[in-house]
């Protein structure tokens, strides 16, 4: 996948994962990784799904309509990717933070909902329920972070409500702040995560 990776100053540190929204790459995330910690190594991962060109981690069908199949799909290979990553770059894979905006926090909740032991901890900004109906993992022990929006046009905020208890069911401990800026990335939302993350990391 079309990445970059940034070996960071102090490698106990855990690996960013970035993962960018619909229209975004790999660039885009950087300067959010650097509010979140200076010290750690970042992989920025660019989606290979291009919708009217524009870079998407999966397949949907409609707007908040997911194209499950090709989810799965796109899931299982961004997993093995950072198994790849982990190798070439030699960083610890057991130790990957993922901080995803919109679409790409969308893949980072799918990569917890399908595997164990993928994420160590998740930042996700704006996310939904990547897939109703399934078993989730073991996910004790990982924290999460939600971004939400009380008038999330995209996101509605029973999305993020429903997120929250099917990760806290599967054992995850979650957090959600609550924003009024519709899909926005805001500072103060940012900064709420960035206080998070010092917590727990
Ligand atoms: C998605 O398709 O993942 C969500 O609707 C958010 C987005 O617009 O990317």
């Amino acid at each position: 996948m079309k990445h970059v990776f940034n070996e960071g100053k102090d490698k106990t540190r855990p690996t960013l994962l970035m993962l960018h929204g619909t229209g975004g790459n790999e660039f885009d995330l950087l300067p959010l990784a650097e509010l979140i910690d200076e010290d750690a190594s970042v992989l920025s991962v660019r989606g290979e799904v291009l919708e009217n060109g524009m870079p998407r981690f999966f397949r949907r069908l409609a707007e908040g309509i997911f194209d499950e199949e090709d989810l799965v799909f796109r899931t299982k290979q961004l997993h093995e990717f950072l198994d790849e990553a982990a190798n070439q770059y030699g960083f610890a894979r057991n130790n990957i933070v993922a901080i995803g905006y919109s679409n790409g926090a969308n893949i980072a909740g799918s990569l917890l909902f399908h595997y164990d032991h993928s994420l160590k901890g998740a930042i996700l900004h704006h996310p939904m329920v990547p897939r109703r109906g399934i078993d989730l993992p073991n996910l004790s022990g990982v924290p999460v972070f939600i971004g939400a929006g009380q008038n999330d046009p995209i996101c509605p905020p029973q999305e993020s409500i429903d997120l929250q208890s099917l990760l806290k069911n599967a054992g995850a401990s979650v957090e959600i702040h609550w924003e009024n800026h519709g899909h926005s990335l805001t500072q103060t939302e940012v900064m709420a995560a960035a206080k998070w993350y010092k917590n727990h990391f």
